[in-house]
């Protein structure tokens, strides 16, 4: 299998094919789909199959072009955090939504869950920033991918190490590269050159978004978090999540430290959620 015949009804580390999975450029290409509507439904013809390939999904979204008449009812901003509304459950196979960013908000250093995530930018402007996982909790898909790709960069030539640094995967001590790919470790475990320092989260990549742009993640792609680079203008973005997920891990950027976190909704299908703050027993005095 390759990347085309990826499938995003499994979870990332069922894929077998995962490692053919490179860091993606917003895509600007796709089927013109009339509508927020239309899109959703697509969305379900599609994961209705046993198959789902990831650039189709991808090309769907990027073919809807935004329109806030479409997507106003479900756009429900907050002063102080970016909101969460969903806009369909997708019948248990994935969730769709739009997160809605005020000025300067972000969403902290995240995983997804072993899950697919595409996002398409609606308004505004968003950077993406991607991390490196930290050393000590990086999941068994990208080890096996670095194992993988350390065999191969021992048997080709030096142009498959350039691309491998480039994606921050590096020889290990079995390579005969090794040396040449300074990668060495010194006498605490720590990389020399300073790459792979586990206390700290290391950025491999910034993209700034715009309207239409589409992009996709899942965990062996690594981490990101989102921010909202304006600090007059709000910003809006689509998210489809396969499988759907209530939890992730964020993390520390100075430290790496991986806390899990519940994930909720501002509003679902167009109506806020009343949220009841509960006594906390605590708190209560006999
Ligand atoms: C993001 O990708 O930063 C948004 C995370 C979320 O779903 O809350």
């Amino acid at each position: 299998m390759d990347f085309e015949s990826a499938n995003c009804k499994h979870r990332v580390s069922e894929c077998t094919d995962i490692e053919q999975l490179s860091v993606e450029r917003p895509l600007k290409i796709g089927r013109e789909i009339d509508g927020l509507e239309n899109l959703v439904s697509e969305l379900h013809r599609v994961f209705s199959q046993d198959h789902v390939n990831i650039q189709e999904v991808q090309n769907m979204m990027s073919g809807y072009k935004s329109n806030p008449k479409h997507w106003r009812k479900y756009a429900k901003f907050d002063r102080f955090r970016y909101t969460r509304n969903l806009v369909d459950a997708g019948n248990g196979a994935f969730n769709i939504m739009i997160l809605c960013w005020g000025p300067g908000h972000a969403s902290a250093i995240h995983d997804h869950a072993d899950s697919h995530c595409f996002m398409k930018l609606l308004s505004g402007n968003l950077d993406e920033v991607r991390y490196d996982w930290p050393k000590n909790i990086e999941p068994e898909v990208i080890k096996r991918i670095k194992k993988r790709q350390s065999r191969r960069c021992c048997s080709e030539s030096n142009d498959i190490n350039e691309n491998l640094a480039q994606l921050n995967i590096n020889c290990d001590e079995t390579c005969p590269n090794y040396r040449q790919n300074n990668c060495q470790e010194n006498e605490n475990g720590d990389s020399e050159n300073g790459e792979y320092d586990t206390n700290s989260m290391v950025e491999i990549g910034r993209t700034r978004l715009e309207v239409d742009d589409v992009c996709y993640i899942n965990d062996a792609l690594g981490l990101h978090r989102m921010e909202n680079p304006s600090h007059v203008d709000g910003a809006v973005s689509l998210h489809l999540y396969c499988p759907p997920f209530d939890s992730c891990r964020v993390f520390d950027s100075r430290t790496g430290k991986a806390t899990n976190v519940n994930v909720t909704f501002w509003s679902m299908y167009g109506k806020k959620i009343r949220r009841v703050i509960e006594a906390n027993p605590a708190d209560s005095q006999e």
